[in-house]
């Protein structure tokens, strides 16, 4: 049996950015799979005001996984943002968790500059060039005007506070304080978490798998969403078979 699987999305998503992923594993019969909206995005009520840090964030996703979800011990995918946060909650919480899977993530998430000013300043303007950066060339026609319309109900101060959480952000020197299995996954064309930041998770990561994806950027689960699904089943053929 599977443990249950958790999608966190990144900044200024939601739940819905893992529609493929959710569609992949129901098909295949498993129910204990789930995608959570943090506070604030999607269908969920916010709770913070206009400053929150990743520590806050994972108090918030915990509470949803013990009190809404009841899951146990759950393995834990979150993509950039969502990273940083199944990071965090890994380091706190480690015995709640039996593992984790980090896609378009990093240990540390510096923001460019320009992009947090215009996050602040314009921030249609700032997702539009966000989502387009974290695309891929050859996709962005196809795929970014349907992200920039699943991102329906971060308030214009979401994107700001997402990305100033991401850029405060920094556990580089503590990723060998965990010690369950890892799966990072990485779009070959990644231009906001880098390759090397993958890379790094890997090296630090005890119990870690790197899967680089080609013909890929940020947004690699929409972009390949087969392979990244393929990557995560097999992962966790492994892992079950370290569970039984
Ligand atoms: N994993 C491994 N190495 C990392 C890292 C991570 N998560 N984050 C930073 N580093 C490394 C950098 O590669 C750099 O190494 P170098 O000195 O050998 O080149 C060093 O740590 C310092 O980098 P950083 O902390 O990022 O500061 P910086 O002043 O060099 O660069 C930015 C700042 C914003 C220009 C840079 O972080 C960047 O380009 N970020 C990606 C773009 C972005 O905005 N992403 C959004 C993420 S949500």
């Amino acid at each position: 049996m599977n443990r249950p699987l958790i999608f966190l999305h990144g900044s200024a998503d939601s739940a819905a950015i893992w529609r493929l992923q959710l569609e992949h594993f129901r098909q295949r019969g498993r129910d204990n799979v789930f995608a959570i909206d943090l506070p604030g995005h999607g269908q969920r009520p916010d709770i913070f005001s206009a400053d929150v840090t990743i520590r806050e964030y994972a108090r918030a996703a915990r509470d949803i996984l013990k009190h809404e979800l009841h899951v146990e011990q759950p393995i834990l995918a979150g993509h950039s943002l969502g990273g940083a946060i199944a990071l965090m909650m890994a380091l706190e919480h480690s015995q709640e968790l039996s593992g984790l899977i980090l896609i378009g993530a990093g240990a540390r998430l510096r923001v460019l500059p320009t992009i947090l000013e215009s996050a602040r300043t314009t921030p249609q303007e700032a997702r539009q060039q966000l989502v387009t950066l974290a695309t891929a060339p050859a996709h962005q026609t196809s795929i970014v005007p349907t992200i920039i319309s699943e991102q329906v109900t971060p308030g214009p101060t979401i994107l700001y506070r997402d990305l100033a959480a991401c850029n405060s952000f920094d556990v580089l020197s503590r990723l060998q304080e965990i010690s369950f299995p890892a799966l990072i996954i990485c779009g070959e064309e990644d231009r906001l978490t880098p390759i090397k930041y993958s890379e790094y998770l890997h090296q630090q990561l005890t119990a870690s798998t790197l899967c680089i994806v080609p013909d890929a950027g940020h947004y690699v689960m929409r972009e390949q969403p087969e392979k990244v699904n393929q990557a995560i089943e097999r992962w966790e053929e492994t892992q079950a078979t370290l569970y039984r």
